[in-house]
């Protein structure tokens, strides 16, 4: 199993481009289901998640093709409505085969995701909303079985704002009879991104990005070609790496806007960010103060950038308090950063993290999911000596060749 081995004392300097995002890349292969043809994707991550996703689509009845970072999908009527657990367990987002299934032929049977490291992530939402498109649902043998003859136009209010349970709905109510209001709907910009395809597709979707969308269903829709978003939180991970070795950080082909939350608090924390459209750039600073953060839905602080956050203020001057309010329990990262020497008091939810610069060293530590490893490896860039971080194959999840970008930039990182 790969591990990465990160040697400390390099300042990070030059540019680097953000590869395209998994978060968007991921619901718009699964809205391929709604319409056959060629299907055409640019800016697309090499990344295992959209293998499993290749895997699941194939076990569907479709065709996949890769070329670099092209990625397309060939949509026949699918010989079979089943995402088995085999599939389904290697990744969670695999239920938003759920919508565009049992949209366009009626039934679904999709395998219940099970435990997960960050939390218990039920999927109830996802089912409730379904549902009040005038779907049965019925649990069986660990699979979700979904029937409807023909979806209906519904208001549906999330009584919590969840990323996947909106884009679920969004693709289903582009086929379903009627008016879809989706109120509380999740804005982040994979939403956005997701809603552009569906229109793409033929699809008619409007207010996407904001607390309300509208999905006036259609008939059919049609394959279409796209380019994938960047990847922010990448883009995040990259000028946190820039600003926790002091160096001075160029990040392309991303979008500050989608940062903003981050960015206000690097600034508070003293670092000077510039952006134009399209790049960040972090300018050198030997020592900064400590900032606390919240994580909540979009435009606020993102809770996948939680614990690369938390690497910068392990050794930032003062007190950090750090609150994680998306998921129950994300903060397993807090442990094997103290292994690395970082000050925290891990609570239910906030973890108090006391700043010690220039305070880590090295220790072998153990990635647990994909953005605890990203903040290892970013918390390894200034540990005093080798770290070793075990489980790697997390980061190959959700982030393209970050050894290799990191390694441009100056880094000392290698894959053993
Ligand atoms: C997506 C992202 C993930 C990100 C998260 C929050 C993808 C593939 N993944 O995950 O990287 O961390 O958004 O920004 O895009 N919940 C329920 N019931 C449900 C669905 C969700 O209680 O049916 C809860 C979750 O447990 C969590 C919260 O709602 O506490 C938000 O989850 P959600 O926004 O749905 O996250 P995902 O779509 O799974």
């Amino acid at each position: 199993m790969d591990r990465m081995l990160i040697q400390s004392g390099y300042q990070l300097n030059g540019h680097v481009k953000t590869s395209g995002a998994k978060n968007a890349a991921l619901p718009i292969l699964f809205s391929t289901l709604l319409a056959e043809g060629e299907h055409t994707f640019t800016n697309v991550p090499l990344l295992k998640d959209i293998e499993s996703t290749a895997d699941l689509l194939a076990s569907l009845g479709c065709t996949t093709k890769r070329d670099g970072n092209t990625f397309s999908v060939h949509v026949e009527k699918l010989t079979s409505f089943e995402a088995s657990y085999e599939l389904v367990r290697k990744m969670r987002a695999s239920i938003l085969c759920l919508g565009p299934i049992l949209a366009k032929y009626g039934e679904a049977v999709v395998s219940l995701p099970g435990g997960c490291a960050i939390g218990t992530r039920p999927i109830d939402l996802h089912l409730d909303a379904m549902k009040s498109l005038g779907a049965t649902i019925e649990l069986k043998e660990g699979y979700v079985l979904a029937k409807a003859k023909k979806l209906k136009g519904a208001t549906v209010l999330f009584e919590k704002t969840t990323v996947g349970g909106t884009e679920n709905l969004m693709m289903a109510a582009t086929l379903a009879e009627g008016t879809t209001i989706i109120e509380n709907a999740a804005k982040e910009p994979e939403i956005v991104n997701l809603g552009n395809y569906l229109n793409k597709m033929g699809a008619k979707v409007s207010g996407h990005g904001t607390g309300v969308i509208r999905i006036e269903g259609v008939e059919k829709l049609h394959a279409a070609t796209h380019e994938i978003m960047a990847d922010r939180i990448e883009a995040g991970t990259l000028l946190i790496a820039g600003a926790i070795t002091g160096g001075d950080v160029t990040v392309e082909n991303c979008r500050p806007e989608d940062l903003e939350a981050l960015i206000l608090k690097m600034k508070d924390c003293g670092f000077k960010i510039d952006t134009t459209a399209t790049t960040m750039r972090v300018h050198p600073l030997a020592k900064w103060d400590a900032t606390d953060i919240s994580t909540a839905p979009h435009p606020l602080f993102p809770t996948d950038l939680q614990a690369q956050f938390m690497a910068l203020m392990t050794v930032a001057n003062g007190t950090s308090i750090i609150s994680e309010t998306v998921f129950e329990n994300r903060f397993m990262h807090v442990t094997e950063l103290m292994r690395l020497g970082a000050d925290i008091t891990p609570k239910t939810q906030v973890a108090v993290v006391r700043g010690r610069p220039g305070g880590l060293t090295a220790a072998p530590v153990m990635a647990t999911d994909l953005r605890a490893s990203a903040s290892l490896v970013l918390a390894g860039l200034v540990a005093k000596g080798e770290t070793l971080v075990n489980r790697i194959y997390h980061l190959d999840r959700g982030y393209e060749n970050l050894e290799g970008k990191l390694g441009q930039l100056g880094a000392k990182v290698t894959r053993v």
